[in-house]
């Protein structure tokens, strides 16, 4: 990290966003200075300017239970309608709100008035099997347009939406619908990654298989399987049933009612610093307002004539709030693409913005360090110049991507917003506003309006300019998690606990300060990694490196890595019996593969070590820092608090 910070402390560039820019932006300075002046009632503005509420509210915050929030508490609304039928209403119908783009090259564009009847389809098919106010619904599905009408037809309910990514495996799917207990699980038989149809349904089979073991009732009656792939499915009787047998034929009629505006939205499971994922709990008002709110202001938003495409997964929270509710509560026209950047050719995405005219890009820095490796050669041979903003989120972006970036894709002309936000904030808390801040690369600069945040040092005391810490968010903010799905003290403890008495948000970032207080993000200070803009936790990977037979002990660090920003490396003690019968070159193969078998792809070990010790402190803690040392290739830092401070030579000289 300290090499890090010498870095970010050289850079002084400054590109503030040009006159043209200025004149068409609707972000105003005025924004920073009602929000300063009244927080509350300007996130309440933000409330009823935005949304559609079937009964207004008149309570703003109530945090006299914290950390439990509740915002707009009295007020009704319909998460969906708000981003579907009331744009109908207002004569926007036609206006597509989603172009997708099949991997393969098959495309469709949905109107608003059209993906509003899919909806409405979709909603009376799940209702028809049993879906209600607080039920939970798996979404299972590739990067497809019904995988956003059924976050919807969900959300239309006053159900609660899980997604799990596609990539993950049937173990990571099983223990998420478990958790929640889901009642529907809805999945494709499969979907278009590098240019082959990569299974889904199988997974969503044998999740649901064999349950005798502890906690594993089978809650989940039906699978709604979307036809995507061509491929042959098994099939469960009474259980299945096609997406294209029932919702065609269901009727387009269908009423939103109006929910509480703390009624659940949806669960989304990100990696804690203990093997299970957490379910983290998002509301409908609050969360939606922010969505929305950020959405507008930190892209700019122009919804007449901005073709707006956020790369983003809906297995993630930026697929969530920027792909299905940002954008659609704001009349927005989005491009969804379903597959892989470089299927069928290298230029994939640059074609896609070419073809159409996309004019807001939003995406992580490790694709942007992706196409840096492959040159600028080929993004230079399609027309970019409909691009006006660009956006970069997941990971801190280095100043040579962000510079990359703008010349490259931008043209060298176009503002970038880097936010900064997390699955538990449930919107951007910190990023330039395009039309005002002059943009630093490599900082993602200041909170938005209406969002308090400061760096403090470990007894939660603000630092000065110039100076690093933690990142804590110190006032309740309108889409901050509501909770860990099942887990109260869960959540008090691993957000709230570090900073109990100032009543703080612990972030678990680390941050500092440059001399005019603009943030600069260093990372996770806790034993998570951030492999391509995605959290994983080392214990999660290290239980299933432990559960493979071979494998005694194992301690995951992560390092630093050109293009995926962190990668995911692997210290494995061996049980003896397996080490004379095999090679280690041949387990350390099969290690990695079993942890992508059983987590998924983005979880593999780029490297496997196999090692005679681990480093431990006299408590038994593994010393995950020396492990980093070794894995990034340098000197091996302070051993002295080892209980056997001799370990880390034998490792070094073992990975060697
Ligand atoms: C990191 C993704 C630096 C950070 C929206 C955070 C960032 C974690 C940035 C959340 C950024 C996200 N600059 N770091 N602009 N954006 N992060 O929950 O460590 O998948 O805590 O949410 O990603 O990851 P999550």
């Amino acid at each position: 990290m300290s090499s890090q910070i010498d870095h970010l402390l050289n850079e002084s560039r400054q590109f503030p966003p040009s006159p043209e820019f200025v004149a068409q932006s609707i972000d105003d300075p005025a924004l920073y200075e009602r929000a300063a002046a009244d927080r509350e009632g300007f996130w309440a503005d933000q409330a009823r300017e935005l949304l559609h509420w079937h009964k207004p509210f008149t309570e703003v915050l109530d945090w006299t239970n914290p950390p439990f929030a509740k915002w707009f508490g009295d007020g009704e609304l319909n998460v969906a309608y708000n981003c579907l039928d009331r744009h109908v209403e207002a004569g926007i119908g036609d206006r597509v709100a989603i172009h997708w783009e099949g991997e393969p090259g098959d495309s469709r564009s949905i109107t608003y008035a059209e993906l509003t009847d899919e909806v409405r389809r979709t909603a009376n098919v799940l209702a028809d099997l049993g879906v209600g106010e607080g039920d939970r619904v798996a979404i299972y599905l590739p990067m497809i347009p019904e995988a956003v009408i059924s976050m919807l037809a969900v959300a239309r309910l006053g159900a609660i939406h899980s997604v799990v990514f596609g990539g993950f495996s049937a173990d990571s799917l099983r223990s998420r619908i478990d958790d929640a207990g889901a009642k529907v699980v809805i999945t494709a038989d499969g979907g278009y990654r590098k240019g082959k149809v990569s299974a889904l349904k199988p997974a969503v089979d044998q999740s649901l298989a064999d349950r005798n073991g502890e906690g594993e009732q089978q809650t989940v009656e039906h699978v709604l399987v979307v036809k995507r792939g061509g491929n042959d499915v098994e099939w469960t009787e009474g259980r299945d049933i096609w997406w294209h047998d029932v919702v065609p034929a269901a009727s387009a009629e269908h009423e939103a009612q109006a929910f509480g505006a703390e009624n659940p939205l949806f669960i989304l499971y990100t990696s804690g610093t203990t093997g299970k994922p957490k379910g983290i709990l998002h509301t409908s008002g609050g969360y939606l307002t922010q969505a929305a709110y950020t959405h507008k202001y930190v892209f700019d938003l122009h919804p007449e004539t901005d073709v707006y495409w956020c790369t983003a997964d809906i297995g993630w929270i930026t697929g969530h709030s920027y792909v299905t509710y940002g954008p659609l509560a704001n009349g927005a026209t989005q491009l969804m693409y379903e597959g892989t950047p470089d299927a069928p050719h290298p230029g994939r995405w640059w074609e896609l913005i070419q073809k159409y005219g996309v004019t807001i890009l939003y995406t992580a820095p490790t694709a942007i360090r992706s196409f840096m490796k492959l040159g600028r050669q080929i993004p230079n041979e399609f027309d970019l110049s409909t691009l006006r903003l660009l956006g970069s989120v997941g990971e801190p972006i280095n100043p040579e991507a962000w510079m990359w970036y703008r010349e490259v894709i931008g043209g060298g002309e176009t503002p970038i917003v880097d936010t900064w936000w997390q699955t538990e904030t449930g919107g951007i808390m910190v990023s330039p506003l395009p039309g005002i801040t002059a943009a630093k690369p490599g900082s993602a600069q200041v909170p938005l309006p209406g969002i308090s945040i400061d760096v403090v040092d470990e007894q939660g005391n603000a630092v000065e300019n110039g100076a690093g810490g933690l990142l804590a968010i110190t006032k309740p903010w309108p889409a901050m998690l509501r909770g860990v799905w099942g887990d109260p003290e869960r959540f008090k403890e691993t957000y709230w606990e570090k900073f109990e008495e100032q009543g703080f948000y612990f972030a678990g970032d680390g941050a500092r300060l440059d001399e005019d207080g603009d943030l600069w993000l260093l990372g996770r200070v806790d034993d998570v990694m951030n492999v391509s803009g995605h959290r994983l936790s080392t214990a999660e990977i290290e239980s299933s490196l432990v559960a493979h037979e071979a494998t005694a002990e194992a301690a995951v660090v992560g390092a630093s890595d050109e293009t995926t920003g962190q990668a995911v490396v692997a210290f494995v003690i061996l049980k003896e019996s397996f080490l004379a019968e095999h090679t280690p070159e041949g387990l350390a193969t099969q290690l990695r593969t079993w942890v992508g078998e059983q987590i998924g792809p983005i979880a593999r070990p780029r490297d496997v070590y196999i090692v005679g010790e681990l480093p431990k402190t006299r408590s038994g803690k593994i010393m995950r820092r020396l492990l980093r040392d070794v894995a990034e290739g340098r000197e091996v830092g302070d051993t002295t608090t080892l209980a056997d401070t001799a370990v880390m030579s034998i490792i070094s000289a073992q990975v060697k």
